[in-house]
């Protein structure tokens, strides 16, 4: 099949693509967008979270064709494109410390930027519990999660104070 979808805001064809395969391959392997890391590939670990329509999902569970027509966004774009200058989600998991592997972090920056996105958008910042509770399907092995509790805080704050 051919799947036509819309990524970070580019539209993309891909052809012969088998309907089944997931969206995490069509990203990774046909599109040239590796950000979204394969780890566990069964919706178990969260390395693979991406937007669809908006949505934080586990790209390795979405089949290809449920794609088709959809608005997808990866953690390739919340970087500036035209900058280059990384998102404050971003900014914040390095300068909070909480990158040290990096496998479980694209899965966190999305779900991060959607947990962050939510709350400011109703003129708050997440509660501990909140963060705890949105990040509880993202794993992460290497850092024992305080860190990145401290840089989802971090990057509340910051987005918070520049009104975005
Ligand atoms: S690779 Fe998709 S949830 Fe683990
Ligand atoms: S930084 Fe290694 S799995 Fe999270």
């Amino acid at each position: 099949m051919r799947l036509t979808c819309t990524v970070n805001g580019t539209e993309q064809q891909v052809d012969d693509v088998w309907e089944g395969e997931s969206l995490l391959y069509v990203l990774r392997e046909r599109m040239g967008l590796p950000g979204s890391k394969n780890a566990c590939e069964q919706g178990e670990c969260g390395s693979c979270t991406v937007y669809l329509d908006g949505l934080p999902v586990c790209a390795c569970l979405v089949a290809a064709g449920q794609a088709e027509g959809r608005a997808i966004g990866t953690v390739e774009g919340l970087t500036d494109g035209d900058t280059g200058q990384l998102h404050p989600v971003q900014q914040a998991f390095l300068d909070a410390g909480a990158v040290q592997c990096g496998f479980c972090t694209p899965g966190l920056l999305v779900a991060t930027d959607d947990l962050v996105g939510r709350s400011l958008a109703e003129g708050r910042k997440p509660a501990d519990a909140e963060i705890r509770e949105a990040l509880a399907g993202n794993l992460c092995r290497c850092t024992g999660y305080e860190k990145i509790l401290d840089a989802v805080r971090l990057a509340a704050d910051r987005m918070s104070e520049a009104g975005r």
